[in-house]
């Protein structure tokens, strides 16, 4: 059999050739890297649970008109999406006051914000993603005008979506981060939702003991990153309890 080729590896995932031009086969790797690249492990059964999570956010986002890159799951580990031309931003939507903002701004953890947040950081490793603003992604020419528009559009879309689908199986949803790519239908392109959606990339907090249901477990050494990632996908009804 002909070997898949490999189109791009990130830390999480990798990307293959997908069976029909314009789509490309997303592998969910185990691996789990924090403070970009500094801490790793191995977590076995992370990449499979965040195939199924990121599958059901991405079939609910699609079911209610947020167009995303996601087709369909494939097996365990494998996703289906469109091939994209990711726009070199990461996107982090906010809603309480946790993380990154809290240590740059002083603002104690768990404060609520008086209105979503959101912050655009470039995606460059060697830089750290270092936080920009929409004058440096227009100057620079990463994205347009109009693209931050629809992305902002966007970004607010899912937050809506997932703070109701979270708070629905008693989780908050603090703060999550999304990638967005232009999918080209000959000279026009949409903007679709990209990556994943997992508790690697979102901070989710248990609404009545604000415990933590998200990736800082494995960030702070706080417990079972696999135990974690799998209650959240229990509550969500994608996988079933043990029992
Ligand atoms: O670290 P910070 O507070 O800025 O993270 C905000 C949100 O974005 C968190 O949910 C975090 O998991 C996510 N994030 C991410 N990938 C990064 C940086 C942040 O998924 N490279």
């Amino acid at each position: 059999m002909a070997r898949r080729r490999m189109v791009y590896e990130g830390k999480a995932k990798i990307l293959y050739e997908g069976p029909e031009p314009g789509t490309l086969i997303q592998y969910f790797k185990d691996d789990a890297t924090a403070g970009n690249g500094a801490k790793k492990d191995v977590v076995e059964g992370k990449g499979v649970l965040n195939n199924r999570i990121s599958e059901h956010v991405m079939t609910g986002l699609n079911a209610i008109g947020v167009p995303t890159h996601f087709i369909r799951r494939l097996n365990m580990r494998e996703q289906l999406v469109r091939a994209v031309e990711m726009i070199p931003l990461e996107i982090v939507v906010r809603n309480v006051a946790a993380g990154s903002l809290s240590t740059r701004l002083g603002i104690e953890e768990g404060t609520p914000l008086p209105r979503p947040i959101i912050e655009f950081y470039l995606k460059d490793d060697a830089l750290g993603d270092p936080m920009v603003t929409e004058e440096h992604i227009i100057a620079f020419n990463w994205a347009a005008q109009q693209d931050i528009d629809d992305i902002i559009s966007l970004a607010l879309r899912v937050n809506d979506f997932m703070s109701g689908m979270m708070m629905g199986v008693g989780i908050r949803l603090i703060d999550f981060k999304i990638e967005i790519g232009r999918h080209w239908e000959g000279d026009f392109h949409r903007l679709v939702v990209a990556d994943e959606i997992s508790p690697d990339s979102c901070r989710l907090w248990d609404a009545k003991s604000g415990d933590k249901l998200d990736k800082d477990v494995f960030r702070r050494d706080l417990g079972s990153i696999a135990d974690t990632y799998s209650e959240v996908a229990q509550r969500l009804g994608i996988m079933p309890r043990p029992g």
